[in-house]
């Protein structure tokens, strides 16, 4: 079982696509196991992208993801962060498949919707960045059983 850190960037917010992200990750079966609406600050944003530092990008992705509330989102599951990447789909709106998010809902070279951890190790950082271990919350939907199979990790 792994949990990832889904972010719902500003522009996400803004569009009015909170529901309709959050229901794709109700509906593929993933359980939501914390979340809360933020704004970012310019600390916790360097924090969270600060594999980025120094990328011609990364000045404008700051000034993106600290524009407005986002959605921090706990997303628990067997292969959650692998699913989740695929759910986003390709990084820029432009390219990215559709039937994932991005390539459902996003155009833009810059605002794209949403993040997801990219690894085991991305993930413990980043959702320490923003739960608490007791804001995680340990619960088994009553569905579980039918979209995983027991054992199935
Ligand atoms: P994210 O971290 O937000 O989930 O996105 P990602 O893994 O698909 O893409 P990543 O390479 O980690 O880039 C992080 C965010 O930086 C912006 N970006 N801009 N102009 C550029 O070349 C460029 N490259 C990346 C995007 O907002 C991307 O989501
Ligand atoms: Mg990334």
């Amino acid at each position: 079982m792994e949990t990832t850190l889904v972010i719902l960037k500003p522009d996400g917010v803004q569009r009015g696509l909170i529901g309709e992200m959050i229901s794709r990750f109700e509906q593929k079966g993933l359980t939501i196991a914390g979340m809360k609406m933020v704004n970012l600050s310019r600390e916790l944003a360097e924090r969270q992208y600060a594999p980025h530092k120094g990328k011609p990008f990364y000045p404008g992705l700051i000034d993106y993801i600290t524009s407005g509330p986002v959605v921090v989102m706990a997303v628990r599951g067997a292969r959650a962060i692998e699913i989740t990447r695929k759910m986003m789909g390709k990084t820029f709106g432009f390219d990215a498949e559709p039937g994932s998010i991005r390539g459902d809902f996003s155009s833009s070279t810059t605002y794209n919707l949403i993040h997801g951890s990219d690894s085991p190790e991305a993930a413990a950082l980043e959702l320490a960045l923003y739960f608490k271990p007791d804001e995680l919350l340990d619960y088994v939907p009553c569905q579980y059983k039918w979209v995983f199979k027991p054992g199935e990790s």
